[in-house]
């Protein structure tokens, strides 16, 4: 782990080292920013909470655009088959108990780049040598076995529940435990709220999430440091997310892009706000009504970006399969087997990372 990126001083980082650099046909060329973002307003939840509800329904299948201009609080964007949806959550997060209550979402990427920045002997413990490791330090996706590196660290360890972990999480940043241990407890509560109306959107019995379904949560730093040629290299190749929802905090350094109509586009940063994306668990679940959006990150020559990323799991052993309501009530065949997220997730990492739908193998 000598070769770390966050560590190596601006004079070496002059130039791209060769095992970052990408075949011609796989480097990104310069994309245009998604500018009709639409959004949908979340204040309406306790006037119109069907109305509500399906608008995020109509709105992901029918690339609808609703905005609302005025409230410019808290934003959460859906990638939601393909279109972003954004949607205001000013309301639910300050006057209900739900929500990013009294933990401020830009901390949490400050603390997190603390954590790349710290020397290599502070990380080195949390160095990734076995999957059963609680905390997990990794450079790139498979360092030891991809042709050529991706430009970024990670760091990942569970956060749910928060009692069972935090005593393995870093104590360096001193308030590393602090931080993120408020933030996750937060951002869950947000998340669930999200599964609660795409439940109901779906015509999914209540609760259908809760459990075991949504039982785990990962906690994902990313770091992709300041790189000197970014047309050269990825910081992630484009991939769908294996979990049930994901929400990303970009922090303000732009570098996601989406895969819309087949052209890539820039999801902008705006302050404080979550990109929300439909995950590979959700499409089985929804039976292919819902997709799980494609996307890839490109790192930037003005500045090092952290993003902290959290994703709402099934425990290994959940079986996920097409809803049988759904399925009866659409008098639909199912798309997708019914499978453990164990065995799913044990296969994921190599068929993305060979270029392979990952979800082709569930499929009948
Ligand atoms: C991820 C991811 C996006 C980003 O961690 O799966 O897609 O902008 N991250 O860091
Ligand atoms: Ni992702």
């Amino acid at each position: 782990m000598q070769t770390l990126i966050s560590n190596r001083c601006s004079s070496i980082q002059s130039a791209v080292p060769e095992s970052y650099v990408l075949p011609p046909e796989k480097r990104p060329t310069a994309v245009p920013p998604c500018k009709t973002i639409p959004v949908i307003d979340l204040q309406g939840l306790d006037r119109d909470r069907t109305d509500l509800i399906q608008q995020i329904i109509k709105a992901s299948q029918e690339y609808g655009f609703f905005q609302n201009p005025n409230r410019t609080t808290l934003r959460i964007a859906f990638i939601y088959k393909n279109t972003i949806v954004t949607s205001f959550l000013w309301y639910l997060l300050f006057d209900k108990s739900w929500g990013l209550r009294g933990v401020d979402a830009g901390c949490v990427v400050v603390v997190g780049q603390e954590f790349f920045e710290l020397p290599v002997k502070e990380k080195e413990r949390f160095y990734y040598r076995d999957p059963k490791q609680i905390c997990k330090f990794k450079r790139s996706i498979n360092y030891e076995q991809e042709d050529v590196h991706f430009w970024r660290e990670n760091f990942t360890h569970p956060c749910h529940p928060l009692e069972d972990y935090i005593d393995h999480w870093p104590q360096n940043p001193v308030r590393y435990r602090e931080v993120f241990g408020s933030y996750t407890v937060e951002v869950r509560k947000v998340g669930l709220l999200l599964l609660d109306l795409i439940c109901e959107g779906l015509g999914l019995e209540c609760g259908y999430f809760e459990g075991d379904l949504s039982g785990g949560m990962v906690m994902n730093t990313n770091y992709y440091p300041l790189c000197p040629d970014p047309n050269l290299v990825l910081g992630l190749p484009k991939h769908g997310d294996p979990y049930l929802l994901t929400l990303l905090n970009q922090g303000h350094v732009p570098g996601l892009q989406v895969l819309k109509d087949e052209q890539w586009l820039e999801v902008e940063p705006i302050p404080n706000t979550f990109v929300v994306n439909i995950n590979h668990m959700l499409q089985i679940i929804s039976n292919g009504k819902l997709k799980s959006a494609d996307h890839r990150v490109v790192p930037s020559s003005v500045s090092a970006r952290t993003t902290v990323v959290n994703f709402i799991r099934p425990t290994n052993d959940c079986l996920v399969g097409p809803a049988k309501s759904l399925l009866v009530k659409n008098c639909s065949p199912p798309l997708y087997k019914t499978i453990t997220f164990g065995d799913f997730i044990s296969t994921y990492g190599t068929k993305t990372h060979q270029g392979i739908d990952p979800l082709e193998r569930v499929m009948l």
